[in-house]
């Protein structure tokens, strides 16, 4: 399971993608509004920090087929590189993702929470889906079960359509959607940090340099 970043924060991305094996970013209105600051300087100054090879996938706040489309082209040509814009599922959505579908334009289908809706997202020609796993766990559904369903539907027809998981909470929700196969997961700035943590592993670390000093104090390897 591939890994990207779920933000709008600059700092947060700048850092998560020095240390951490991302493919790309994700947002949506409520991250980039969080950050308060020029819609366009703030995608630019992403695409800056990740490069043209590393996904951006940007959401619409477009409301008909033919503005979701006008809208995904403007921010292609000013963002560049690997570009996906994100549209909520929906009639609109639908058809806005069949027309970008014949322009080469790749499109995210958002908003995701039965497998029908990414069964029929995928037909409409999305390159990825993405089911909101802690929204679904919030009102007692089963995020992890439904991210199953949708791998499981896709393998059975074969289907050129990636399940890109979001809306996590905690790394056991991460942990579950790759154990089912889940293709690509977008988490938050934190939790990258979270998922990398353990106990036993400061513990050993601890114990690592403990006894090095013991023998070697201060002196490194490089010092030999
Ligand atoms: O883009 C969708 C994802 O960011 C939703 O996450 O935490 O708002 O449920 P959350």
């Amino acid at each position: 399971m591939k890994y990207l970043i779920d933000t709008g924060n600059l700092e947060a991305i700048k850092h998560i993608n020095e240390f951490y094996p991302i493919e790309g970013v994700t947002t949506n209105p409520t991250l980039v509004s969080k950050e308060k600051s020029d819609f366009w300087a703030l995608i630019k100054g992403i695409r800056a920090i990740i490069g043209e090879d590393k996904a951006l996938h940007v959401q619409t706040v477009q409301e008909t087929a033919e503005k979701i489309v006008e809208e995904a082209k403007l921010i292609k040509e000013t963002v560049g590189g690997k570009f996906f814009v994100k549209i909520p599922i929906g009639e609109e959505g639908l058809k806005a993702t069949m027309m970008l579908k014949k322009l080469g334009i790749g499109v995210t289908m958002t908003a995701i929470f039965t497998p029908q809706q990414a069964l029929i997202a995928a037909n409409a020609g999305a390159s990825f889906v993405a089911p909101y796993v802690n929204r679904l766990d919030n009102i007692i559904g089963d995020g992890v079960r439904v991210v199953e369903d949708i791998v499981t539907v896709f393998d059975n027809y074969g289907l050129d359509c990636q399940v890109l998981a979001a809306s996590f909470k905690n790394a056991q929700q991460i942990h579950n959607c790759a154990f089912c196969g889940c293709h690509t997961a977008t988490i938050s700035p934190d939790l990258f940090k979270i998922a990398i943590s353990h106990p036993m592993t400061e513990a050993a670390i601890d114990g690592f340099t403990k006894d090095w000093k013991s023998v070697y104090g201060e002196k490194k390897i490089l010092d030999f």
